[in-house]
């Protein structure tokens, strides 16, 4: 068959609507009760390094094709931390936050179903992916690769004359064209947790097309942050037990462990690679792993991670959305003579989406603390002291929450 753009489309919102056994809009979503939408938004807007001002804007006409969003919670992300810290991307002005939910206040005439067909009404749970950009060179030969190559994420879009563009805000304007999700079935915290669980959804797909991933694999989770803990969870509900997870703080190993991690190495306890590489062994009852996943943005730990894997093991490398600068490893003792799988991992796709509610859900079933993750809470005009709190490292998933 010949792929075009539009029939891409179609195959896979067909491939969503077979994957979405629940039908959110289904849910007992809030009453739909339509809400007094104010003249004005605020927006968190990073200004300058380690600044945030709340400014206010016009509330913008909602075009046939857009969607207003009254934000009910957004995440805080390392890739925000970096962003306030140093301005990777050069974005400043920005409104930042990627992690976000809401509900619909107002829709355009056109606007009828979600991304995967589902129906959309003003009251329900929304949160968005990404804005995938026209490619044909992808959409003709892997419709899974429609992340890499540069989609936008609202969050980390450019300033406009809108405004309204990222999560960190009371309001935003989704705009036409871009990919949104009915969530109506889902709680406020697991909402703010689609978007960092879709990473490692995406991730532990990633691995598998290895071949090496299977029900009884030795596996490190190297980096305990939200992402090595969710990492963690995605595993332990396909049935993976047999987790180390390795990190320098030990609060958050232990949170590991809850997170289902079997055992756990605290690299600051082993001086050199090579004791920390024989305690790993150790916390696999003499064996090395069969898979691991480098979840640091460290380029140590990347360099570190291959002398914890066995001949013929594979490499999940899913932590640097940001450059991170190079690592050294050795070509012929790491790689070559090794047989190292090695695959790279970058953020999600739509069905990566859709499977990320499921597993939400079955998260939850099976008793994992996924709340939990969410340590802090802040309202929007404590942006700065939420960043704050987030590079200090106090907690886990530092979260804006309106009320
Ligand atoms: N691939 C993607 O699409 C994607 C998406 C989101 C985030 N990320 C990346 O994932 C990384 C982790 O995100 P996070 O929010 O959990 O960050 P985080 O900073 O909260 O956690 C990183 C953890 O790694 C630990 N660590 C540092 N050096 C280590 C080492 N040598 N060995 C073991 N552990 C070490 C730290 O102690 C910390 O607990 C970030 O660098 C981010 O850029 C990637």
């Amino acid at each position: 068959m010949e792929m075009n753009s539009a029939n891409v489309e179609e195959v896979v919102k067909q491939v969503l609507e077979s994957m979405l056994k629940t039908p959110v809009s289904a849910a007992p979503a809030a009453a739909s009760k339509s809400q007094a939408i104010p003249e004005t938004a605020h927006v968190a807007m990073l200004t300058a390094l380690e600044h945030y001002d709340i400014k206010e804007f016009p509330m913008p006409e909602v075009g046939d094709g857009d969607i207003l969003v009254k934000v009910e919670g957004c995440g805080v992300c390392g890739t925000d931390a970096h962003e306030f810290k140093r301005d990777p991307f050069g974005l400043i002005p920005v409104a930042l936050g990627h992690e976000g939910t809401g509900e619909i206040v107002k829709m355009g005439k056109n606007v009828k179903v979600d991304s995967a067909g589902k129906a959309l009404k003003v009251g329900d749970k929304v949160v968005t992916c990404m804005i995938f950009k026209d490619d044909p060179d992808i959409e003709m030969f892997d419709l899974n690769k429609k992340n890499i190559g540069g989609a936008d994420v609202y969050g980390l879009l450019p300033d406009d004359d809108i405004h309204l563009n990222g999560w960190f805000s009371d309001y935003i304007l989704v705009r036409e064209g871009s990919s949104i999700f009915n969530v109506s079935d889902l709680d406020l915290k697991s909402r703010i947790l689609i978007e960092p669980c879709a990473v490692l959804v995406h991730a532990v797909e990633r691995a598998k097309t290895t071949g090496i991933l299977r029900f009884n694999s030795r596996v490190v989770v190297q980096g305990c942050g939200p992402i090595g803990l969710i990492c963690i969870a995605v595993l332990r509900t396909m049935g993976i037990e047999n987790i180390v997870a390795v990190d320098g703080n030990q609060q958050r190993l232990d949170f590991a462990k809850r997170m289902g991690a079997e055992k756990s190495v605290n690299f600051m306890d082993h001086k050199g690679i090579e004791a920390l590489s024989d305690a790993v062994k150790d916390a696999f009852d003499g064996h090395l792993a069969d898979f691991a996943f480098q979840c640091t943005g460290s380029p140590v730990a990347h360099a570190n991670i291959y002398k914890f894997i066995r001949n013929g093991g594979g490499l999940c490398e899913l932590g640097f959305f940001i450059n991170g600068g190079d690592a050294t490893i050795n070509p012929h003792f790491d790689l070559c003579s090794k047989e190292i799988t090695l695959v790279g991992s970058w953020v999600y796709t739509l069905r990566d989406y859709a499977t990320t509610f499921d597993f939400l859900k079955r998260a939850k079933a099976i008793g994992l603390p996924m709340d939990e993750l969410i340590t802090h809470e802040f309202p929007l005009e404590q942006i700065n002291e939420a960043h704050v709190t987030n590079l200090k490292q106090e907690g886990l998933k530092i979260a804006i929450v309106n009320k």
